[in-house]
C-alpha cells in the first residue's frame, strides 16, 4: 500500500477525555518509536483558552497519568511536546477559523484533521474549515463517533461532510477496528485453510458475540442518555465484529475489497418487523450491586433521575445470504456486568453421527472462542478421550486447544487501537475506517429495532450490577436450545 503521509495534524477536542486518555498517549507512542513523519506538527484545538505552553503542560500531565510507566522516556516526551501547538476555537463561531488557519499555516505538505466533538458541531466545523482553505486536496478528516443517532441524522452528517470532503478523504473511526485482536479475526479466517470449509451454515450452529463491561455511566450522562447500549455499542463496534466474522473472503487486504465485503453483510442483515422485535431482543438497565467486590449504584442513582435508557441489550440477528441461512448470531453487550470481557464464540454443528453412544461416550459440539479482551487468545474446544481402559464405558471430555496470543507474542508491544488508527489517518490508509455505505446500512438495521421498541412500548428490564444482565437474555438463547458461553 502506498503511504502518503501528511506534514501536519490538527486535533479538535484536544483537551477532552479521549485526547487525554488515548490520543495524546497514542501520538506519543508513535513519536517515541520514530513512526511519526519527521517534522510533523500537532496543533491542538478546543474551547479552553490555552497557549502552546499551556497545552504542552496539559499534554505532559496527560502522559504522566495515562502512559504506562515503562513507556515514558524523558527525552522522547520532550521531543514529543516540541511538536505540539495550540489554538483555542469555538467551532460554532465562524470568526474562529481564520486564526486557526493562520496558526496551522501552509498545508501544501498535507494536513490530517481529527474531529472529536459533539455531532452538532460537525456542520459548522467543516464549513468553517472550507472557508479558510483547510479542506483542499491535501487535507483529510477523521471523524470520531457518535456519527448521528439514527439513519436520518447520520445521513445529514454524511451529507454535510461530503459537501466539503470527498469520501476518499473521510476517515470514520470505529476504534474496535484498530484493536490488534480484531484484525486477527482476518488472519484467523483468511490465513488458514481449515476454517473456511466449515465457516457456514453447514458447519456452524450459532455465533455469539459478547462485549461485557464492568464500568457504569462514567460521567457521560449527557451523551449516554441520548444513546443507550444499542447505539453506543451495537450500531458500530458489535456490527463491525459481526461483519468480520460473517463476510466473504475479500480478494485483497485493501480499503475497497474489505469494506465492500463488510457492507454486503450489513445489507444482508434481516430487517426486524416491529412485531418480531420483542422476541428477538432484550433490553436491560443496571440496578445497584457489587462489581469486582465494590458496591455500585444503580443507573438511575448515578444519573440522578429515572430513565428508560438501556444499559444492556441482547439481540438474535440473522444474515440473509447463502452462507448464513438459518444461523443465529446472538449479540449482547452491557455495562456493570459480572466481568469485563469481549469475546466471539463460534458454536459448530454436532457430528452427524456418534459412534460412541453404545459405549456411553457423550459428545459436545466444538466451539471456537476468540477472546478479544482483556486477554487475547483463540481457543478451540475439542473432544478427547479420558485416559483409561474404558471397561465401564468410553469417557470423553471437552478440552481446550489454546493459542494465547499474549504468550506467543510476549516480546511484542501491543499498540492501543488509536496508535494504529492515527497512524493510518496520517498516512492515508482507509482500510480500517468505516465507509459511508457501511454506516448507513448499520443504522437502517438499528432503526428498525428502535422502532420495534417504540411500537411495543418496550422498557428495559432491571438487572443487578455484577450479573450477566436480565434473565430474559438467557431465555433468548435457551429457547433455541443454545447456552451463552459464559465461562
Ligand atoms: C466506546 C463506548 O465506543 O467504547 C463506551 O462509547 C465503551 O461506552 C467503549 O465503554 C468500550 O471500548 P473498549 O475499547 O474499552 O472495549
Amino acid at each position: 500500500m502506498e503511504r502518503n503521509p501528511v506534514g501536519k495534524l490538527l486535533l479538535f477536542g484536544a483537551t477532552g477525555d479521549l485526547a487525554q486518555r488515548m490520543l495524546l498517549p497514542s501520538l506519543y507512542g508513535l513519536h517515541a518509536d520514530g513512526l511519526l513523519p519527521e517534522g510533523l506538527t500537532i496543533t491542538g484545538s478546543a474551547r479552553s483558552e490555552l497557549d502552546d505552553k499551556g497545552f504542552r503542560k496539559f499534554a505532559k500531565e496527560a502522559l504522566d497519568e495515562f502512559l504506562p510507566k515503562d513507556r515514558s522516556d524523558e527525552k522522547a516526551v520532550g521531543g514529543f511536546l516540541d511538536r505540539l501547538f495550540y489554538q483555542s476555537a469555538d467551532l460554532s463561531d465562524l470568526k474562529t477559523f481564520q486564526p486557526l488557519a493562520d496558526k496551522v499555516g501552509d498545508v501544501s505538505g498535507g494536513l490530517a484533521i481529527f474531529l472529536s466533538t459533539a455531532p452538532s458541531l460537525f456542520e459548522p466545523a467543516v464549513k468553517g474549515l472550507k472557508t479558510v482553505g483547510l479542506a483542499g486536496d491535501t487535507v483529510r478528516i477523521g471523524l470520531e463517533k457518535p456519527l448521528g443517532y439514527d439513519l436520518a441524522s447520520s445521513r445529514e452528517i454524511n451529507d454535510t461532510v461530503a459537501s466539503v470532503f470527498p469520501e476518499d478523504r473521510i476517515f470514520r473511526i470505529d476504534h474496535y477496528l484498530g484493536k490488534e485482536t480484531v484484525q486477527n479475526i482476518l488472519s484467523l479466517r483468511f490465513g488458514n485453510s481449515f476454517f473456511e470449509p466449515v465457516w457456514n451454515a453447514q458447519g456452524i450452529d450459532n455465533v455469539q458475540i459478547t462485549i461485557a463491561e464492568t464500568v457504569g455511566l462514567e460521567d457521560r450522562a449527557g451523551y449516554y442518555e441520548g444513546a443507550g447500549a444499542l447505539r453506543d455499542m451495537v450500531a458500530n463496534h458489535m456490527l463491525q465484529l459481526l461483519a468480520l466474522i460473517a463476510m466473504e473472503p475479500p480478494a485483497r487486504y485493501d480499503m475497497t475489497a474489505v469494506r465492500d465485503e463488510k457492507a454486503k453483510v450489513f445489507r444482508s442483515l434481516r430487517q426486524m418487523k416491529p412485531e418480531d422485535v420483542p422476541s428477538l431482543t432484550v433490553t436491560g438497565q443496571y440496578l445497584g450491586g457489587a462489581v469486582n467486590g465494590a458496591i455500585v449504584k444503580s443507573y438511575d442513582e448515578e444519573l440522578g433521575k429515572d430513565s428508560n435508557v438501556e444499559t444492556f441489550v441482547a439481540i438474535k440477528a440473522h444474515i440473509d445470504n447463502w452462507r448464513w441461512q438459518g444461523v443465529p448470531f446472538y449479540i449482547r453487550t452491557g455495562k456493570r456486568m459480572a466481568v469485563r470481557r469481549s469475546e466471539i464464540a463460534i458454536q459448530f454443528k454436532p457430528v452427524p453421527h456418534s459412534m460412541f453412544v453404545g459405549r456411553g461416550g457423550l459428545l459436545q459440539p466444538n466451539t471456537l472462542i476468540i477472546r478479544l479482551q482483556p486477554e487475547e487468545y483463540i481457543e478451540l474446544l475439542v473432544m478427547a478421550k479420558e485416559p483409561g481402559l474404558d471397561r465401564d464405558g468410553v469417557r470423553l471430555r471437552e478440552v481446550p486447544l489454546k493459542l494465547s496470543l499474549d504468550a506467543e507474542f510476549a516480546g511484542t508491544r501491543r499498540r492501543i487501537a488509536y496508535e494504529r488508527l492515527l497512524l493510518d489517518l496520517i498516512e492515508g490508509d482507509q482500510t480500517l475506517f468505516v465507509r459511508r455505505d457501511e454506516v448507513e446500512a448499520q443504522w437502517t438495521w438499528i432503526d428498525a429495532i428502535r422502532a420495534g421498541w417504540d411500537a411495543n412500548g418496550t422498557k428495559p428490564k432491571h438487572y443487578p450490577s455484577g450479573t450477566w444482565g436480565p434473565s430474559t437474555a438467557i431465555a433468548l438463547t435457551e429457547r433455541d436450545g443454545v447456552t451463552w458461553q459464559d465461562d
